[in-house]
């Protein structure tokens, strides 16, 4: 989703801000732009499509300046254009602006500054706020854009420069992230820690409500009202190694590939000399023991996570559980109960929708728990108590290895709570642990049967449609391959319950129509293979993930993929690998963009 950077200092402000964009171009863009003041003159630069086309542009110019803010643009109000695209002037050209977040009123706005006589360039909400802080703009910028701010709703990470102050940027957030980093004689923002952690480890966190004006050997943070705040500065410690390729074609590969060693990390950080170790976890044994229901609420691949996790915490620990896509859950009229605990699941931590239900859920008196993989992300910082999935920085915006990892974590987590309320012994708990640690090297053994899911992939390749059944258990990991194979390679994909065949989608199956069947051992097996006859007698072809070993399934099956023996509740972590594979191979025969797959966003900050 959208991105912004910003630099004053002494270096070269277009190369800083092309580095920082090109470092956020993972969370998916449609256009690009930079603004640059060289004392009281502002220029600006903006293209459609990829970044290279706006740096082959700036690459022809000598640009001077010492300060200078960029952004990748995401689409949501306005077609992808030149004219859409951030930065946004306001109409004397004296301000510029770039925006993350949805200004919710702008159309009221903006016809309110029409009637004033203001013209507009662009279709987005974002044109708003130049304009409003150039209308606002007297003596002080600062003042100008605390007016404006008053006048927004919404979400915004914004970050202001201006010919009238141009010692200075400005930047405010309210619900988008927004991140200080701290040089000596030079100073950075982004959306982003990725964006300029090349050139700093020192990082203040902005807070909702909160703006900084940003010199370049000065950092001053207020509150929307104009209070003085002191800020930690934080130490980040990432390597910023992770974020290259490391010899693979694609992020998404090397993720996949990284699953082994990100379960075995999780294994070590969570199960520490044979017990359970939950440092952020701050729910009493007692609270624990004593809850009534979880409510899961999480978006996407994260949500899938969740349904699985549903599944194992009724099964095991006994508790009733919902789950609840998060744009569902915050308009849901429920009934608070009692000793009820609300579950965030999130890669990111900064999911819109996904905070939006933790700080819903904290206002009527949830205990929020959340499991998340970035560290100091919003999720991270305002939840009650966190469990952190790492699986490390994932930039491919198709969620892989963390998808792994929630399953992993919130596995570990179910046996924890099954210890503390005595719903399974130790020593069911320990041979469940001693098969957990057998799965990364199962993991490694379905890796190593790749160049067999590649044909899999060719072979149908040109198909239309597909559809992903499973039961129980792998229900969820049926939406994880059709989600997994439709956003990479734009085919269109459904998941459904197998059971379900018959309620209608049978109607789509003909001799074109592949079907992925999850039908590992498992304790609906036998019900499973008839549905998957049921698609044999309408001509489907199907392509069946099957336990290594099961030679029958060759009868029912056009392509058989196996997967190691383990316990049904284990099957969706290794299922969703050869799934992953496919959509990834899918996606390559294609042609897509397998990393930055269109329309789509890493971290989608808005709701
Ligand atoms: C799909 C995918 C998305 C995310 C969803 C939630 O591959 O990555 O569906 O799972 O946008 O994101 P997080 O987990 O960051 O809250």
């Amino acid at each position: 989703m959208c991105g912004i950077v910003g630099y004053i200092g002494e270096r070269d402000v277009p190369s800083i801000l092309l580095v920082g964009l090109e470092r956020l171009s993972y969370r998916g863009y449609d256009s690009s732009g930079i603004a640059v003041l060289d004392h009281n003159e502002l220029s600006f630069w903006k293209k459609l499509g990829k970044l290279h086309a706006l740096s082959d542009e700036l690459g022809k110019l000598t640009i001077k300046g010492d300060i200078g803010i960029g952004h990748t643009r995401w689409a949501t109000h306005g077609i992808p254009s030149e004219e859409n695209a951030h930065p946004h002037l306001g109409p004397k050209k004296k301000v510029a602006v770039v925006h993350n977040g949805i200004i919710e009123n702008y159309l009221i706005l903006k016809e309110k500054l029409q009637k004033q006589g203001m013209l507009f360039r662009s279709e987005t909400d974002t044109e708003v706020i130049s304009h409003l802080i150039e209308f606002f703009l007297k003596d002080s910028l600062e003042d100008a854009i605390r007016n404006t701010i008053k006048e927004l709703s919404g979400a915004f990470a914004l970050a202001i420069i201006s010919e009238t102050e141009p010692d200075k940027i400005i930047v405010c957030r309210k619900g988008s992230p927004l991140i200080i980093g701290i040089g000596k004689n030079e100073n950075f923002i982004a959306s982003d820690i990725n964006a300029i952690i090349p050139h700093t480890k020192q990082m203040i966190h902005l807070d909702d409500n909160e703006m900084a004006i940003i010199e370049k050997n000065k950092v001053t943070i207020k509150t929307f009202n104009g209070e003085i705040v002191n800020k930690e500065v934080q130490t980040i410690t990432w390597d910023p190694v992770a974020a290259e390729k490391s010899g693979y074609d694609h992020f998404m590969l090397k993720e996949i590939y990284e699953q082994p060693t990100v379960v075995r990390n999780i294994i070590s950080k969570l199960l520490v000399d044979g017990k359970f170790s939950f440092n952020h976890l701050k729910l009493s044994r007692q609270e624990l023991n004593n809850v009534n229901r979880f409510i899961i609420q999480a978006c996407g691949t994260s949500w899938h996570a969740g349904l699985v996790m549903k599944y194992l915490l009724e099964k095991y620990a006994r508790v009733i559980t919902d789950v609840d896509i998060s744009s569902e859950f915050r308009y849901r009229h429920k009934v608070n109960g009692i000793n009820e605990i609300v579950i965030a699941l999130s890669q990111s931590g900064e999911t819109a929708d996904t905070l939006a239900c933790l700080r819903e859920a904290k206002s009527r008196f949830y205990k929020v728990l959340s499991f998340v993989n970035s560290k100091n992300s919003s999720m991270d910082r305002e939840s009650d108590s966190v469990i952190y999935t790492y699986a490390g920085q994932e930039i491919g915006v198709a969620s892989t290895k963390n998808f792994i990892a929630q399953l992993v974590s919130t596995y570990i987590f179910t046996l924890y709570l099954s210890q503390i309320r005595w719903t399974l012994t130790e020593e069911e708990i320990k041979a469940k642990l001693d098969e957990l640690k057998k799965i990364p090297d199962y993991i490694e053994k379905i890796l190593s049967e790749t160049e067999k899911i590649k044909k899999i992939a060719l072979k149908y390749h040109k198909c239309k449609s597909y559809l992903f059944i499973g039961r129980g258990v792998n229900y969820p990991s049926a939406l994880e391959g059709s989600l997994k194979l439709k956003e990479i390679s734009y085919i269109h994909a459904t998941g459904y319950p197998a059971g379900e065949l018959k309620h209608g989608p049978l109607a789509l199956i003909d001799e074109n129509m592949p079907v992925v069947c999850i039908a590992p051992e498992a304790e609906t097996y036998e019900k499973m293979i008839s549905n998957i006859e049921e698609v044999r007698a309408r001509k489907g072809k199907t392509i069946v993930i099957a336990t290594e070993g099961n030679t029958a399934i060759h009868h029912c099956a056009d392509d058989v993929i196996y997967i190691p023996e383990v316990s049904e509740d284990l099957t969706p972590i290794l299922a969703a690998i050869p799934m992953q594979l496919l959509a990834y191979y899918t996606a390559i025969n294609l042609g897509c963009d397998v990393d930055q797959p269109r329309n789509l966003a890493k971290s989608v900050t808005v709701e």
